[in-house]
């Protein structure tokens, strides 16, 4: 049935903006909109992601949508497309993520990040739109000071392109703080891994992965010939690095939560989404290992600049505001993210 809100009682489905929609999380997320009656308008300039994923998203949810290539910096083109589409709401995906090129380029993260989402945010306001979901990361809290992190841990990261989640996290604050008639959901992420079981939508990043699951599902293919654990010396149970892995589809569950929640006008929320479990790089190995059956071939290396040891999430502010928590196990995580490499080596 087609979500509705206070001021929407029609039978009509309301319209959402995706920002960045035909990215990894984002096109995991439209699927999952899709499925809870919403009507989608995409927004991607495609930068770190490919056309094709979008009538991957039609494929599995048997529904359209509409595609607009484009950038979120364009305020000419949002204004258009916030007037022409009557949207209801916008999830705010669109963003660079590679935490050390953040480093190097910082400016260019400083405007597709903050200046993106302050172009949005006014095109928004200009055309009266005022529910978001924003994108943010656990990686705001920067060097934990007790861990698991909840919401209220002291907000300080470590890297540009945490500071521009920060930044970009502040001034939803302070535009919140201005007008209330804003509903705003900041979500934090922590580590998404996995893929929909359709095994057509997943994580297929370019180059050398930094991040650790598709990095170990490479190995698996063939494509890499053996996993580098950076530091088996931190303190944690077996010496390797502990994160909270999240499948993905259980994040995409999470936002359409956080916006049927917006559009109650339940108020507006920052939340952790997370499993609320930590698991090692050795753990996350053993479980691919049995995933695919086959040996993740892997040597300890020295830790990688700029390593957490460890963290997680309590994520229990999120159930008990959205009744919502992470269902997927690593076990299911590393079979759904087998499946859909096993589908990128065969289409190669
Ligand atoms: P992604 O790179 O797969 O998706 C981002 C999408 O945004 C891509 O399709 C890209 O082409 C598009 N895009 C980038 N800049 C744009 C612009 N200026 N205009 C229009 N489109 C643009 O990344 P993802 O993993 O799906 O992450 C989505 C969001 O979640 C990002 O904001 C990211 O910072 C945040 N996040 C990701 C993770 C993670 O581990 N994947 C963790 C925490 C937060
Ligand atoms: C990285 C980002 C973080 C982002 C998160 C989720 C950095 C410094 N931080 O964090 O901002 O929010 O991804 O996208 O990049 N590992 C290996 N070998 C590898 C790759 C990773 O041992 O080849 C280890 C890491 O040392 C870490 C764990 O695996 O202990 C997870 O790494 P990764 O997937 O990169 O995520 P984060 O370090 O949490």
């Amino acid at each position: 049935m087609a979500p509705t809100t206070e001021h929407d009682q029609s039978a009509r489905p309301s319209t959402l903006l995706i920002t960045g929609g035909a990215g990894y999380i984002g096109s995991h997320t439209c699927v999952a909109l899709q499925a809870a009656g919403y009507r989608l308008v995409v927004l991607d300039n495609f930068c770190n992601s490919q056309p094709e994923t979008l009538d991957r998203v039609e494929r599995i949810s048997g529904q359209r949508l509409t595609a607009v290539h484009g950038d979120v910096r364009d305020r000419a083109l949002l204004d258009r497309v916030l007037s022409e589409q009557a949207i209801a709401g916008v999830i705010h995906f669109a963003g660079l993520k590679a935490v050390g090129e953040s480093s190097e380029k910082p400016l260019d993260y400083y405007e597709n990040n903050v200046a993106g989402s302050v172009t949005l945010l006014q095109a928004m306001q200009a055309a009266g739109v005022k529910t978001l979901v924003f994108s943010s990361s656990a990686t705001v809290y920067g060097m934990p000071q007790f861990l698991p992190y909840t919401e209220a841990h002291p907000l300080a990261p470590v890297n540009p392109y945490g500071r521009t989640k920060l930044m970009v996290e502040d001034m939803l604050r302070d535009l919140q703080q201005a007008d209330a008639a804003w509903r705003i959901a900041i979500l934090r992420y922590f580590n998404p891994v996995g893929a929909h079981p359709s095994g057509l939508i997943g994580e297929d990043p370019q180059g050398i992965p930094n991040n650790l699951m598709p990095f170990i599902a490479q190995v698996a293919g063939g494509r890499r010939a053996f996993l580098n654990i950076w530091g088996n010396d931190y303190d944690t149970p077996d010496g390797t690095g502990v994160r909270d892995y999240i499948h993905v589809d259980d994040l995409a569950a999470g936002h359409v939560a956080a916006l049927q929640h917006l559009q109650r006008g339940a108020g507006s929320v920052t939340l952790n989404l997370g499993s609320g479990v930590g698991h090692s790089v050795l753990e996350v190995a053993q479980a691919f290992e049995a995933a695919c059956g086959r040996p993740i071939a892997r040597q300890f290396a020295p830790r990688r600049a700029g390593d957490l040891p460890a963290f997680w999430a309590d994520s229990s502010l999120a159930q008990q505001v959205l009744g919502w928590r992470a269902a997927s196990s690593l076990t299911q995580m590393c079979e759904d993210t087998w499946r859909f490499q096993r589908g990128l080596q065969t289409a190669s």
